[in-house]
């Protein structure tokens, strides 16, 4: 597993010079250097120094603690060549093999236990990842030649029913997990949920949709916007999600290298929770709560269970969604025909994150494990929360239960939605 994200690291980081590495491409994003640092440390501190020595909780300290040094200072840190960089990553993995060797994953000790803090270290190099392409679509100078290795399948390019909903039947569902194996702190506990019966979009809501909101005057209406939203929108002065350019032959967008027309079945990507609850309002209906969403993926009436994904608990593979990265963009709604969860909501896993009402918090009965900073600091009302991974999401790090989350105001990040409505 450690092998296989690093060499996905370094196939990501291939087309880029020393200067693209060490540049702050973006206020909002580190230097790709300061996250290839960071991923090698962390993967020390918790598979070198906290296997033996008294547990660190905590992020390490130094050049690569991401609270010491906030994203926007980072590109003044002293920060190495790739060169040295490129050692220093690989003199850390060997300690890390080496002590592989030795270690009892049958330990009474949690971080231990079934791998556990190996497959965490994994998943953190899989997230920064997804960090690193945010910061290679926001590259100045020459846009990244992107590694292009997964052809989408090919889909109808007219949504049937753009907006067509399903009822989830309401009831007692579980929400989250008890799984130890890879689950985060904050998806634990698992946990009991009554919901009212609602209905929730079959499809996350696609560009031409959007185009409709855009050209109902959706960016010039207070009406459809919360207090919050409109007063985003009056400092933004924003008109179309991110990466949107008007032409004189209509909307283009672009990811990375690859310019196209905005493409009517795709989904809306890039988009801020601001857009998303604005969208929902014009459109009669009103974002879902995280454990709406949850449900929507997971709960199977007829079992009467959760399932891990919405088509069963397989893993995500890229037959089964567009996850991976490889593909470098979103596929038209319903390309892959067994992204569907029992309810019938298609592609919940992969192709954008799908922004919820929820803000971030514990669930009853959270415990930080095993350090605060990963989940804890960032629980309250500032954040809200988004769900399913997208295209530059790797499959490890994406399941029904996964929780991420951002500012409210953030478009950078690979992000759409679908509405939901209650049932009157
Ligand atoms: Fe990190």
């Amino acid at each position: 597993m450690l092998e296989e994200a690093r060499e996905r690291t370094l196939l990501l980081i291939g087309p880029l010079n020393e200067q693209d590495l060490h540049l702050q491409h973006d206020s909002l994003m580190s230097p790709v250097i300061w996250d290839l640092g960071h991923i090698a440390h962390f993967e020390e501190l918790w598979l070198t120094r906290n296997l033996d020595g008294p547990v660190e909780f905590v992020e390490m300290p130094g050049m690569y603690n991401p609270f010491e040094n906030p994203r926007r200072v980072r590109g003044t840190l002293a920060l190495p060549t790739l060169t040295e960089c490129r050692a220093e990553m690989e003199e850390i993995r060997a300690r890390v093999l080496e002590r592989l060797r030795s270690a009892d994953l049958e330990d009474g000790n949690k971080l231990l236990r079934d791998g556990y803090v190996y497959a965490m270290v994994a998943q953190h190099e899989y997230q920064h990842n997804e960090t690193i392409l945010q910061t290679l679509q926001l590259k100045s100078g020459e846009p990244y030649r992107a590694p292009r290795r997964i052809r989408l399948p090919s889909a109808p390019a007219v949504v049937p029913n753009d907006g067509a909903m399903v009822r989830f039947p309401g009831g007692r569902v579980t929400i989250g997990t008890d799984d130890r194996t890879e689950a985060y702190d904050n998806e634990r506990p698992r946990h009991a949920v009554a919901l009212e019966p609602f209905w929730i979009d079959a499809h996350p809501v696609t560009n031409g949709a959007y185009l409709a909101f855009i050209e109902a005057g959706g960016y010039e209406t207070r009406a459809w916007w919360s207090a919050a939203g409109w007063q985003w929108l009056e400092d933004a002065r924003v008109q179309a999600p991110k990466y949107w350019q008007r032409g004189a032959g209509g909307w283009s967008t672009r990811s990375m290298d690859f310019v196209e027309h905005v493409d009517p079945a795709k989904p809306v990507c890039h988009v801020c929770y601001y857009e998303a609850d604005a969208f929902a309002r014009w459109a009669g209906k009103r974002l879902p709560t995280e454990n709406e969403w949850e449900a929507a993926a997971s709960w199977d009436p007829v079992a009467g269970r959760a399932r891990f994904y919405p088509w069963g608990d397989e893993p995500a593979t890229t037959e089964l969604a567009n996850v991976d990265q490889l593909s470098f963009g979103t596929a038209r709604v319903g390309a892959y025909s067994r992204n569907v969860s029992p309810i019938g909501c298609y592609g919940m896993i992969g192709d954008v994150w799908e922004w919820t009402s929820s803000d971030f918090s514990g669930y009853p009965g959270f415990v930080s494990y095993p350090y605060r900073e990963y989940s804890e600091t960032f629980f309250g009302n500032e954040y809200k929360v988004l769900r399913g991974g997208s295209w530059a999401t790797r499959p490890g790090a994406i399941r029904n239960t996964f929780r991420n989350w951002d500012y409210p105001m953030r478009r950078q990040i690979f992000s759409g939605f679908r509405c939901a409505r209650s049932e009157p």
